[in-house]
């Protein structure tokens, strides 16, 4: 009797524990240091595209890149309008055009437009 109202109790409160951290849990900080930060263009994006898109997508573009990738605004308007995560994620058909950038990079560009495109 003691023993089943101890357990129950415990099993209880570990039920209770697991439901109180689902929502932090299904939201995890995202690749920006695991610091949970808020992901920014100024702060993280902007130097992940000048250092993996910019020699194209310049202004003027180059190497027949469609678009430049050079202001907060261009990269949004590629995100809406050009499928930006889909190409950076594509295997068949990535961006940048020679592979797929690191894990990390990519989380972090998907952490930012998840948050919203944080500017
Ligand atoms: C070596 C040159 C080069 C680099 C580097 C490069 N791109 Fe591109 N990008 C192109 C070219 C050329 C096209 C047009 C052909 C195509 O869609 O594959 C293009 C197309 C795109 C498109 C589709 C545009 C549309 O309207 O269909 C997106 C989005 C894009 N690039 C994003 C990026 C991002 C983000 C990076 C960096 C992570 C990047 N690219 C790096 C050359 C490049």
């Amino acid at each position: 009797m003691n023993i089943k109202s101890i357990i129950s109790g415990c099993f209880a409160m570990l039920l209770i524990g697991c439901s109180g951290s689902d929502d932090s849990a299904m939201e995890p900080p995202p690749g920006n240091g695991g610091n949970g930060e808020e992901v920014t263009y100024s702060g993280d994006v902007k130097a992940i595209i000048d250092n993996n898109c910019i020699q194209c997508h310049a202004n003027p573009p180059q190497n027949d890149a469609p678009m430049s990738l050079v202001t907060y605004n261009n990269v949004v308007d590629a995100v809406n309008n050009r499928g930006l995560n889909t190409r950076i994620n594509s295997s068949s058909n990535p961006m940048p055009p020679t592979g797929l950038m690191s894990q990390s990079n990519r989380d972090i560009i998907d952490a930012w437009i998840e948050q919203g495109l944080n500017e």
